[in-house]
């Protein structure tokens, strides 16, 4: 795939779209955000937060189905969406994503990389076409957002957000493809921020701990099939909406690093300060409690 540098907005394409008026009530109000992968999960309850906030928001997806029953559902509460069927590793799919931003709303103000496949495999079994797979929604599927998105967000002093994961501050077993992706995004942020310095642009990392899940929501296993993500007791999860709230005070805040839960901080603090200690944790969780990665 060749990815062409773009130094001005892409031009409309095709046909004209009926430009809709931007909610004016709210602290973000006159604001239009993208929140890729917001046809479910924290990615719905996300775009959810911040159309209840006053945002217009282009919401994003691979299921035509689900999508509009999420347009639907917002809708009916009253927020001002708009919907993009667009797989995010598809460059072109991108460009039309931040497309239907500018068409329909004029402006693109904040793009959330929320997208993203999951595994549940041990890289020994991994085939590489299933590690490719779930490396690429995790840094593809935020790169090409935002290179589309960047032209309008420079013009806007918008703001980014990559959404990571807790197991990006150190590795979790299990979950190797994964986990460096995320990563990926951390440094992605860095030099961004540094590159793009004194453009007003905000570039920030979330790392999220365990959150309730949809309950179709599903990962890949080693031979790249779709299954049900790990166990974990309820009582260890935020909720979607409790995260939602916590990105988007990140965003209106312009935090270069958010980590979620009390387990997230206490990853960070360990395996920045006593990393055999750390690893030992995880070799002990290994052994005793398998089913926790498997
Ligand atoms: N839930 C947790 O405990 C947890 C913990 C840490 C981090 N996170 C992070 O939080 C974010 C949201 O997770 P979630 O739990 O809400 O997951 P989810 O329910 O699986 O939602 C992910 C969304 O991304 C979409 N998506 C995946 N690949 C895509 C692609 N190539 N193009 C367009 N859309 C794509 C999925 O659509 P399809 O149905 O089409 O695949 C789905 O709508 C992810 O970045 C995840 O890594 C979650």
């Amino acid at each position: 795939m060749v990815l062409t540098q773009i130094s001005e907005p892409v031009a409309a394409a095709a046909a004209p779209v009926a430009r809709r008026a931007l909610p004016t009530a709210g602290p973000l109000a006159g604001q239009v955000a993208i929140v890729t992968g917001s046809e479910s999960g924290i990615g719905r309850e996300t775009a959810r937060a911040l159309c209840a906030a006053g945002a217009a928001v282009v919401l994003n997806g691979r299921r035509a189905d689900c999508l509009e029953a999420t347009r639907r559902q917002l809708e009916a509460a009253g927020a001002t969406v708009a919907t993009s069927l667009a797989d995010i590793t598809d460059y072109a799919a991108c460009e039309a994503l931040v497309q239907t931003a500018i068409q329909v709303f004029g402006r693109l103000d904040i793009l959330i990389a929320n997208a993203s496949i999951s595994q549940r495999a041990y890289f020994l079994d991994m085939s590489p076409e299933v590690f490719k797979r779930v490396l690429d929604s995790n840094v593809y599927g935020a790169v090409f957002p935002l290179k589309a998105a960047l032209p309008h967000l420079l013009k806007s002093q918008g703001s980014v957000t990559f959404i990571s994961s807790i197991s990006a501050l150190n590795g979790m077993p299990s979950g190797s493809a994964y986990c460096a992706g995320k990563a990926a995004l951390t440094n992605l942020a860095h030099t961004l921020r540094l590159e793009l310095d004194g453009t007003g642009v905000h570039f920030g990392v979330v790392h999220i701990g365990f959150t309730e899940n949809d309950d179709d929501k599903r990962v890949l296993d080693a031979a790249g099939q779709p299954v049900p993500i790990a166990y974990r007791k309820p009582r260890w999860q935020k909720t979607q909406a409790e995260v939602a709230a916590i990105i988007l005070r990140h965003i209106r805040k312009r935090k270069q690093r958010t980590v979620i839960s009390a387990l997230g901080w206490l990853i960070a603090i360990v395996h920045g300060n006593f990393p055999r200690l750390g690893d030992w944790v995880v070799l002990t969780t290994m052994r005793r409690m398998r089913n926790f990665y498997e």
